[in-house]
């Protein structure tokens, strides 16, 4: 099939010039929303297309492959995250997915190192005491912060997003440990002079920040669970940008408002929303999932999406397929 006969639909509203440029050259259905279809909407539009531009929300999974086309052959998803898509389901009926790895690993990255800074040095805190008029002036004992120069930052998961976090928190003077399944290319560990535990447990108890940076998968759902987030110490800060069920969200709540834990930085939530006490807290950070939001690396993503797509319309085989048991799919030791 030519590339200009090949069905394309996309689920949700994508940067103009990424629309335009998948209207050139394929059969394209654009959708103008910027919420997620509803399950029904997404079967019915799988049913009429051979490629499926799926994102974040669309919930593809085994029911879904179950009533979607035969002809359907791709889902090329705009982004990096696939734990949205039941990638067993997929190919299990011949349907190759593909992802967008790698375009916003460095604008993640800024976002992360962002809220490494952000939480010790209280900045949030201190911008809303200036905006309510709580600020009086200068005074050697107010709003006091962490050092972030010296402390140990815990990378869980140093793929592509934890070694830009890694190379930035380097150059803030942080001393840099992380936990994979196994120990990272050893010119890179020496580069970023970086510490491999083998043990998640022992590098929670030692290090001063937790940067979450795994895949979330059925493996890795509250990795840190309340078990593993009280090993941390009580002066230590979480952050986390990659998924929210990678942390059990209650538990770090109720741990925070013990002072049992510093604070956190999150940009991901377990729920659609926040938990209650979370939100309440002074010593936490809380973004709407926007730490890859930026207009170039949307439009890069949206340029993988279109990658993807052609190598698979011209008989190649696309080059960012997710293809499970793979090491960076993979969760790191539990
Ligand atoms: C991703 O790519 O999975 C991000 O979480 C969305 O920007």
């Amino acid at each position: 099939m030519s590339a200009a006969a090949l069905k394309v639909a996309v689920t949700r509203k994508l940067p103009q010039q990424v629309e335009q440029r998948l209207a050139d050259l394929f059969d394209t259905q654009l959708h103008t929303s910027l919420a997620p279809l509803s399950p029904s909407a997404l079967t019915k539009l799988a049913q009429n297309t051979d490629v499926l531009a799926a994102t974040l929300g669309d919930q593809l999974d085994a029911a879904f492959f179950d009533t979607a086309g035969d002809q359907l052959k791709l889902i090329a998803n705009f982004g990096a995250g696939v734990d949205h898509i039941d990638i067993a389901a997929a190919n299990a009926r011949g349907i190759t997915v593909t992802n967008t790895p790698s375009v916003l690993a460095e604008d993640a990255a800024d976002m992360a190192m962002a809220l490494i800074l952000a939480v010790p040095r209280r900045l949030v805190e201190g911008v809303r005491a200036l905006e309510d008029g709580n600020f009086h002036g200068w005074s050697p004992t107010w709003m006091l912060g962490r050092r972030v120069r010296g402390k140990k930052l815990g990378i869980i998961g140093l793929g592509r997003v934890g070694e830009a976090i890694a190379r930035r928190a380097k150059a803030f003077g942080l001393s840099i440990h992380y936990h994979n399944r196994k120990p990272i290319n050893p010119h890179i560990e020496e580069e970023l002079q970086a510490n491999y535990w083998d043990s998640l447990d022992q590098m929670l108890a030692h290090v001063d920040i937790v940067s979450i940076n795994c895949p979330h998968t059925p493996a890795t759902f509250h990795l840190l669970s309340q078990r593993r987030l009280e090993l941390l110490q009580p002066h230590a800060y979480v952050v986390n940008i990659s998924r929210g069920e990678i942390v059990d969200e209650a538990a770090l709540a109720d741990l925070i408002e013990a002072g049992r834990i510093a604070g956190a930085g999150l940009d991901v939530y377990e729920r659609e929303t926040p938990n209650e006490k979370l939100v309440n807290a002074a010593n936490v950070v809380l973004l709407p999932h926007m730490a890859s939001a930026t207009v170039e690396s949307r439009i890069e993503m949206g340029e993988r999406v279109i990658i993807n797509i052609k190598m698979f319309a011209d008989g190649h085989k696309p080059p960012d397929r997710v293809i499970l048991g793979l090491d960076r799919n993979r969760a790191p030791n539990a």
